[in-house]
């Protein structure tokens, strides 16, 4: 998974948290208590994924929900929105970056060797419902969800999120 989701994890722990306890994450997943995340680093997945579900949520006492939802509302509100403002202009609501995703996911990473996004097909149920078909073999709908909710706090929108597969989820933006 690459670095930059690292390092908004990295900051996001150090700001909740503190540097101590990040300073334990590091070392629970493996790395110098003093490691640094860079951008463009290409971090190894059981390692992500180790960090994310084991490791913050033992040393920072919270559930691994607790952990998806944090991360997602920082990816967005302070992270993506701040790094990658472009792809936020044009998006006038979460229902514009929802749709925009699978282009954003893909132009960002296109260039970059081993990134694999995870790729999303859409479909209207109705006016205000969109069924968003998740396809990536890191099967991380929840964290997918996690971030939808951070995506909704950003424009300020009451969204009604149901998961509906392993695959698939509903969003109604009413
Ligand atoms: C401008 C906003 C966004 C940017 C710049 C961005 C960028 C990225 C990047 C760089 C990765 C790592 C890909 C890799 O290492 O292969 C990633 C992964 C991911 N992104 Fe985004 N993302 C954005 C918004 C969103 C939103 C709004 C959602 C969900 C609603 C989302 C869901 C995910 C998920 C679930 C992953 C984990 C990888 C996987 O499931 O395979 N992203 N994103």
């Amino acid at each position: 998974m690459k670095g930059t989701v690292h390092k908004a994890i990295e900051k996001l722990v150090i700001q909740t948290f503190g540097a101590e306890k990040w300073q334990q994450c590091l070392v629970g997943a493996g790395f110098d208590e003093d490691h640094v995340f860079m951008m463009n680093d290409d971090v190894d997945e059981a390692t992500t994924m180790k960090l994310v579900t084991q490791v913050i949520p033992s040393v920072c006492n919270i559930t691994v929900q607790q952990t998806l939802d944090a991360f997602g509302q920082f990816w967005i509100n302070d992270w993506a929105s701040k790094m990658y403002a472009p792809y936020f202009e044009g998006c006038k609501s979460t229902k514009d970056l929802i749709l925009k995703l699978d282009f954003i996911h893909k132009s960002l990473t296109e260039n970059i060797p081993n990134a694999r996004p995870p790729r999303l097909r859409y479909e209207w149920v109705d006016t205000n419902r969109l069924a968003v078909t998740y396809v990536s073999e890191r099967g991380l709908i929840d964290l997918f969800i996690s971030i939808a909710k951070g995506a909704g706090t950003y424009y300020k929108e009451e969204l009604k999120i149901t998961k509906k597969s392993d695959q698939v989820l509903e969003i109604n933006f009413a």
